[in-house]
């Protein structure tokens, strides 16, 4: 069948096209050329069948189908308990196939600073900048974020845990488009998450936003939580507004100021 070319687009036109797909999610060029998949031959390969025969056995099964067939939280309560340090930590979840998430993502996020910090921040998710560095909050939520801790004297590259922070994610894998976690993601990775606040032994913990809420407190309502300490994970846990919130609503700076007051208050009277 012929078809038409395409009408050339003017600039405005192409910029429009352009600005609609970014607010789509799709933020970024796979291949040079645009791919209609809707026009290549039907040559996937049928799916292998599983195993029927009773005489199989079962350990003949791959790994991936047997994960598949059982609980994705009860397998990841299995992984992050397993693992005994925190560098065997970041290795389950990298083996960890369950999430949808880390097929789109470039890489997995664990953490950065100090893990011998008094201070652990749990944030949302990577955006774009983090999928790329491969380290959590270092874009423009990222440097707010680091002027937040330097006012209380706290900082991601300190070496003296006292005035060290570590920083990780509720998930590990930037979701597309920078959309904001599902309950379900949250679910089957709050057990890494969890181990990874047991293993690392912060003294307080920091919920930056809602996904960090309902992950440590199983609640959400930032606007309500934030400047309540609550316990989260065995320690206390201050919800705070996101650094992301902060900079589209600067007004809100205010009270994440007086958060931070009362948490070097607490770091000083213990
Ligand atoms: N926002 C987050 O919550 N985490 C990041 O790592 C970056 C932005």
């Amino acid at each position: 069948m012929q078809t038409e070319p395409a009408p050339e687009m003017d600039y405005f036109a192409a910029l429009a096209a352009l600005e609609w797909q970014l607010e789509m999610g799709a933020d970024e060029a796979i291949l040079d050329a645009p791919l209609n998949r809707y026009d290549l031959p039907d040559s996937a390969p049928a799916a292998a069948p599983r195993p029927q025969s009773p005489s199989a056995p079962a350990a003949a099964m791959p790994a991936v189908l047997d994960q598949a067939a059982a609980d994705p939280v009860a397998l990841a309560r299995a992984a992050a308990g397993a693992a005994a340090d925190l560098p065997a930590l970041a290795q389950a979840i990298a083996d960890f196939d369950l999430c949808d998430l880390k097929k789109g993502a470039r890489s997995m996020v664990f953490a950065d600073g100090n893990p011998a910090a008094r201070v652990m921040v749990i944030g949302e998710a990577p955006g774009r900048e983090e999928d790329l560095a491969g380290k959590p909050f270092v874009g423009p939520a990222g440097h707010l974020l680091d002027r937040m801790f330097a006012a209380i004297g706290l900082s991601r590259a300190a070496p003296d845990a006292g005035a060290a922070l570590y920083i990780t994610n509720v998930l590990p894998w930037r979701p597309p488009g920078n959309r904001a976690p599902n309950a379900a993601e949250i679910d089957m990775m709050r057990p890494f998450l969890a181990r990874h606040v047991e293993l690392a032994d912060p003294d307080f913990l920091v919920l930056m936003g809602n996904p960090a809420c309902q992950a440590a407190l199983g609640q959400t309502g930032i606007a309500k939580l934030r400047g309540q300490w609550a316990e989260a994970f065995g320690r206390p846990a201050l919800p705070m507004t996101h650094p992301a919130y902060l900079l589209r609503m600067p007004l809100a700076k205010r009270e994440a100021w007086a958060d931070l007051l009362d948490l070097r208050a607490r770091l000083d009277a213990v």
